[in-house]
């Protein structure tokens, strides 16, 4: 690849040009995965918000379109969600051809700097031709803010109440909890509920939450609260956390009083799932912006900058007693296979530099994989003493930021059976036993990885060529 092209991700998302951060509007209709997401075309560093657009048949191959929504004088376009209002009770199209809704936060960049505290209101724009073009409705904002100075990103569903009856539900970030509203027409809102204050991780404000129905394995009914935070991550900066409970009447109540964290990874964030996919397949599609609030603006590509993780099917399993959330890579990952190579004890070469490792684990409490180039940069995971690490101290760039060359570590109290590893042009994303501990790390290497080695009690390990989608 040119020098220009260095990092660029083979088969994760990333905008051809400019700025991206949080993924937005994520909706399933009629056969295409909707991708939009926070972006910037003009500059490779945060900026005046737009929402960017991809479009998928199957999670991997994207296919970027030309921006959704621009900013205009009520302000930027920050994050927000998008449903498709089947019955047209917003009454923006029509029975026949029902619309998309995007609920987003509008930013006034001249009111933040005035010092006013209601300078983020939530707002709604329509589509009446699958996503491609997009009308701000009239009458916005359709929340405004009573001087709360974080006030934002809708994420909107339809709950089924107990009385049958269908209910919009707006989850939103405001400033160190979450707020419930519902309306019946996604037009006009009322608070429902409050949540957090007492509870959960608050090292920095809490952004980007989604609130997800889950069947724990013991058959019982749960919902999930994702809740993004920055800073005050397990890693330093940014990262997700969640919630597990119960959501009635607008009343979220946890079973408990854990801090649990998505991803131990440094670089999954403001991560949501998607609306409107098939009932049938009951599925929970995840995806995350792969990046870290710490030092997103300044890490080393050139023409862009970052991409989104891998997409991931969320579920609950539980850990004696304990239950914690699943993020299993997709199975439509699969599809991306092509050679398969037997590895050993022995250093192997490694095929290209977008590839994935599958070990099965022999004796759980120990081992470690090491990736490493012919210029001495390695990254290595392990498993020891209870803790996974993902350690990206010598993984190449690392002198735009202080806290990017480090050893991150998390928990893992239970075994460890199966390993999964993800390589890209500038990612490592561990998956322990189908996801039920997950790290996503950022690496800059010089020169792409080489060659990986195994340590410890790791059975044989296959290693598979991963095809350009
Ligand atoms: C999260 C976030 C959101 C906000 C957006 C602005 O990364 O700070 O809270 O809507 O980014 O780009």
């Amino acid at each position: 690849p040119s020098q220009l092209e260095q990092f660029r991700p083979e088969y994760h998302f990333s905008p051809a040009k400019g700025w991206m951060n949080d993924p937005n509007g994520l909706i399933y209709i009629d056969g295409e995965y909707h991708l939009f997401f926070q972006h910037y075309p003009d500059t490779t560093v945060w900026g005046p918000m737009h929402w960017g657009h991809a479009v998928s048949k199957d999670l991997i191959n994207w296919e970027e379109l030309p921006i959704a929504i621009y900013p205009d004088s009520l302000g930027y376009i920050f994050s927000g969600s998008a449903v498709y209002d089947e019955a047209n009770s917003s009454g923006l199209g029509t029975t026949e051809n029902p619309p998309f809704v995007a609920i987003y936060t509008y930013h006034d960049m001249a009111g933040e700097k005035s010092g006013a505290g209601d300078y983020q209101k939530q707002a709604i724009a329509y589509s009446l031709d699958k996503g491609r073009t997009w009308i701000k409705f009239e009458g916005n904002p359709v929340l405004p803010n009573q001087g709360i100075k974080d006030f934002r990103d809708p994420k909107v569903s339809q709950v089924i109440q107990a009385n049958g009856q269908r209910l919009w539900v707006m989850t939103l970030a405001v400033k160190d909890r979450i707020q419930f509203y519902g309306s019946p027409n996604l037009k006009e809102w009322s608070l429902l509920g409050e949540f957090g204050q007492e509870i959960g991780a608050h090292g920095g404000v809490w952004e980007c939450p989604d609130l997800l129905p889950f069947t724990a394995p013991d058959g019982s009914q749960k919902w999930v609260l994702l809740v993004s935070i920055n800073p005050g991550g397990p890693q330093k900066g940014s990262a997700t956390q969640y919630f597990i409970g119960t959501f009635e009447n607008g009343k979220f109540t946890p079973d408990d009083t854990m801090i649990r964290w998505l991803d131990y990874g440094p670089d999954n964030y403001a991560g949501v799932t998607w609306s409107n996919l098939p009932k049938e397949q009951n599925r929970t599609l995840f995806i995350g912006w792969m990046s870290n609030w710490l030092y997103a603006q300044v890490v080393p590509t050139s023409t862009w900058r970052s991409a989104t993780t891998l997409p991931r099917e969320l579920s609950l399993f539980d850990v004696d007693g304990t239950l914690l959330l699943k993020s299993s890579p997709a199975k439509e990952l699969a599809s991306l296979r092509s050679a398969s190579f037997e590895g050993s004890h022995e250093e192997t070469n490694l095929p290209s530099q977008a590839v994935e490792i599958l070990a099965e684990v022999d004796n759980p409490e120990t081992f470690s994989i090491t990736f490493s180039n012919e210029l001495g940069e390695e990254v290595t995971v392990s498993k020891e003493m209870g803790l996974v690490s993902v350690d990206r101290s010598n993984a190449g760039k690392s002198d735009f930021h202080e806290d990017f060359a480090a050893l991150h570590s998390a928990p893992m109290s239970w075994e460890a059976k199966e390993i999964r590893i993800f390589l890209d042009g500038s990612s490592i994303e561990v998956f322990v036993n189908e996801g039920e501990l997950v790290m996503t790390s950022l690496l800059f290497p010089n020169s792409p990885w080489k060659k990986v080695k195994v340590n410890g009690d790791l059975d044989q390990i296959q290693i598979f060529q991963l095809k350009k989608p």
